[in-house]
């Protein structure tokens, strides 16, 4: 028997166990392709803050998915009667909290204005792009998917390239999308005989955008309203790199696309529509590029597309070089390891393009609408938290600043609107003004408010400089504040009561019955944990309000030896649909959270063991699956916490988007960004953890993690 197979092997091996893992290839194993659109998913191109989704053309020609931003928002003109005074000076009903009488922003008894300020500002398609074929004489054919052949696309994902390839009347053509990484533009490279022939361009076109609908998913705005909005083109001398510019002008707002790269001719198609042809200057060549910027601003150059496709491979291979990385592809013989494998490394790519913005990401990214295309404070933890144990510091301090600039709103709600004495209520669902959004569960919901603690103890942990310490300094202490605040000192029982009124994690049980729920007190004493090791680390006291508030915060509930979800929530809950079909948050009191004091693991246990067997699984959905995952891992369960990962009910499409299953539309991103927080906690560990990958079982499963953290 010759002993080079053997040698092969046997450095195989050694390379799985020492040598650093090969990203490159991993990655590429996973590269999307497709040759037929898909009529729920774009394929992507983005930056984070920018993301342009893509037909199998690689544009919009026939499917028109949505281009979107973080700062591409509007408002509805005001309903007819309405003034900005009336918009202004809402004010919604006032509830006695013990006593204290605090204004929310929902039961006012203006119902059309309520309406408006849930619906507005609401989140535009900036526009779509498409290719145009046109006949011998120079006239647009009518040409749908079906008229193609041999089309064939792949997303590169190390260089953030979209290729797409098909033939029409016997000729090829190519196309490249990437997105810039500087600026929110997209280079467009197309390849064909037909181009010199002149049969071939591209469109441009803009939909009216309203907050007439609080989902609007797979596509985004109306082309039909079309005289309800203007748009208007101006076009450059030769030799600009700005060669023509679209106004775009829906109520008050205005958006502007900005069009460089090779000489074309550009025409509005029809002053009744908004729709815009662009023919190359191609005569003899067999190329075109072209970048197309969007910006709130009038901007005054446009990045080349070369320019925008060297610097994407520069960025995007940086990312996936120096972030942290998992492989349990390599060395497993877990059938599972591929689909896992698969998932985190395209849920790492979808991140990047849709949720590492400046400010917090909607559920559904840069995709599509949901909730009018405002974000929920409560959810950021699940969308962005896995950036820290990822090491992406830069781009999760994109986002996190927006705890400092909601600070002042935040301030005056607790202190003015709502009559607390001290701190700062964060908001639930809102937008970049921070305003939140009416309603009684977003104003009700309390979990949102302990998260900024652990954004920045996450940030302390990775850079313990003194820094860091001073630049969450405001925002630890006001969120400190305000929950010392808002516990109440029962006299009869002598302990801090969290509520009523108020909503848990799941939503689902009635505000002003709802008294000391399980999973918030945990969070709270874990909350009350970073804030007062903060102050001391500062070297300065802890508030005297924190210490007393954190000492006598009601014990956990318990029900027959397991937690319940509130104090005095009748037994049958465990078997009554009303308070089984949400989010399953007893089981994060040991799991996503680590241990705090206050909760007995054994109980957690055994309380999340009977989720288990009583939870209706079949109706959760999203960060549910990684929250039971976590759960399981950190019991000890690592077989179920891999199911869980797994589950039938927490799919991801082709592309890697995560289904949003039987509550919401797709992609419901908070289920990626969950995958990848668990995922990391699995394979890095957490405080107290033994062993490498504590999280997986130890048969069958080989993995390898470079550049984590440990997780809380
Ligand atoms: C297109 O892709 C699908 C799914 O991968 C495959 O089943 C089908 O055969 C492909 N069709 C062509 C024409 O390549
Ligand atoms: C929408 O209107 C509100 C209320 O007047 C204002 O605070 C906000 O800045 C506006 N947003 C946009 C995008 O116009
Ligand atoms: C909750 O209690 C407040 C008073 O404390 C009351 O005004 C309000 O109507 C109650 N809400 C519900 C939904 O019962
Ligand atoms: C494509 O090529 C075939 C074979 O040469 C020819 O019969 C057909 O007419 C061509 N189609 C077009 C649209 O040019
Ligand atoms: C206009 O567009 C809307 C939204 O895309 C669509 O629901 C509606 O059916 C369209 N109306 C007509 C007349 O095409
Ligand atoms: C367009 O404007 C007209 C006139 O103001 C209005 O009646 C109609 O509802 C608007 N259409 C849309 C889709 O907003
Ligand atoms: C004090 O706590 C007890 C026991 O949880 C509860 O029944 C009672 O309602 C609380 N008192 C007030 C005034 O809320
Ligand atoms: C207590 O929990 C156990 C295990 O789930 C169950 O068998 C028993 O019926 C419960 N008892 C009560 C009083 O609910
Ligand atoms: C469990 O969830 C499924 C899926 O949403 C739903 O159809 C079913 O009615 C739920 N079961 C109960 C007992 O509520």
């Amino acid at each position: 028997m010759s002993l080079i197979p053997f040698i092969v092997v046997l450095l195989f091996f050694v390379g799985i166990i020492e040598g650093s893992i090969d990203r490159r290839s991993i990655v590429a194993r996973y590269n999307p392709v497709r040759n037929a659109s898909s009529t729920t998913t774009p394929m992507q191109v983005g930056n984070g803050n920018f993301a342009f989704g893509a037909d199998v053309t690689g544009l919009q020609t026939f499917q028109p998915f949505a281009i979107m931003s973080s700062w591409g928002w509007k408002n509805d003109s005001l309903p007819p009667g309405k003034t900005l005074a009336d918009i202004n000076n809402y004010r919604g009903t006032t509830w006695s909290n013990h006593g204290r009488p605090v204004t929310y922003d929902f039961g006012g008894n203006d119902p059309v204005v309520e309406q408006w300020l849930i619906s507005n500002p609401n989140r535009v398609n900036l526009g779509r792009v498409g290719l145009m074929f046109r006949g011998d004489g120079g006239e647009t054919l009518d040409v749908d998917e079906g008229d193609l052949n041999d089309i064939h696309q792949e997303l590169d994902l190390w260089t953030g390239t979209l290729h797409s390839q098909f033939v029409w009347h016997n000729s090829s053509v190519a196309i490249t999308t990437v997105a810039a990484q500087t600026s929110d533009a997209v280079s467009i490279s197309i390849k064909s005989p037909l181009l010199a022939s002149g049969k071939l361009g591209i469109f441009v076109d803009f939909p009216w955008n309203d907050g007439k609908a609080k989902f609007s998913a797979p596509f985004v705005g109306n082309w039909n309203a079309t005289a309800n909005h203007t748009t208007s083109l101006s076009t450059f001398p030769r030799g600009s790199s700005l060669k023509a510019q679209i106004s775009h002008t829906m109520d008050a707002s205005t958006f502007i696309t900005s069009f460089g790269g090779n000489q074309f001719i550009m025409t509005r198609d029809s002053i009744l529509a908004h729709r815009y042809s662009i023919l190359p200057n191609a005569a003899q060549s067999s190329s075109f590029g072209l970048s197309i910027a969007f910006s709130p601003r009038k901007e005054t150059s446009v990045p080349s597309p070369a320019k925008i496709q060297s610097t994407s491979s520069q960025v995007w291979s940086k990312y996936w070089s120096n972030g942290g990385f998992v492989d349990i592809v390599s060395g497993s013989t877990d059938s599972r390891a591929e689909e896992l494998q698969r998932r985190i490394v395209l849920s790492r790519y979808l991140m990047r393009v849709n949720e590492a913005g400046d400010t917090p990401p909607q559920e559904s990214g840069l995709v599509n609408d949901g909730w009018y295309g405002k974000f929920h404070m409560e959810m950021y933890f699940w969308h962005s938290a896995h950036w820290a144990l990822w090491n992406d510091w830069d781009l999760l301090r994109r986002s996190s600043s927006v705890y400092s600039w909601f600070l002042p709103d935040s301030t005056r709600r607790a202190q003015v609107q709502q009559h607390f004495d001290a701190g700062a209520r964060w908001p639930k669902m809102t937008d970049p003004s921070g305003r939140s959004a009416p309603g009684e569960i977003n104003n009700l919901l309390i979990w949102q408010q302990v998260h900024p603690l652990v954004f920045a103890e996450y940030e302390r942990r990775a850079f313990p400089a003194v820094q860091t310490l001073v630049k969450w300094e405001d925002v630890v202490r006001e969120t400190a504040d305000w929950m010392a605040d808002f516990a109440w000192f029962n006299e009869s029982t002598g302990v801090y009561d969290l509520g009523p009124p108020m909503f848990v994690v799941s939503e689902d049980t009635a505000p002003n019955a709802t008294q000391n729920p399980a999973f918030e007190l945990a969070y709270w004493r874990l909350g009350f944990d970073i804030a007062s090791g903060w102050m001391r680390k500062l070297g300065k006291d802890v508030p005297s309000a924190w210490s007393t508030v954190q000492a006598r915060l009601a014990p956990l509930p318990i029900d027959n030896e397991t937690y319940a979800v509130y104090e005095g929530i009748e037994s049958s809950f465990w078997t009554d649909p009303a308070f089984t079909n949400d989010h399953p948050s007893l089981v994060g009191l040991h799991g996503w959270l680590p241990k705090t004091s206050g909760v007995e693991v054994a109980i957690a246990k055994a309380t999340a063991d009977k989720v288990f067997t009583h939870w209706n699984i079949s109706n959760c959905w999203g960060w549910d699956f990684p929250m039971l995952a976590m759960s399981a891992a950190r019991n000890g369960e690592t077989e179920m916490a891999v199911d869980w990962l797994l589950h039938p009910l927490f799919q991801f499409d082709d592309v890697g988007m995560p289904i949003g299953g039987v509550r919401v539309p797709t992609p419901y991103f908070p289920g990626s960004g969950s995958l990848l927080y668990a995922v990391a906690m699995m394979a890095r560990g957490w405080d107290g953890s033994d062993g490498a990958a504590p999280g997986f079982p130890k048969g069958g499963w080989n993995v390898r993690a470079e550049g984590l953290s440990i997780a809380l």
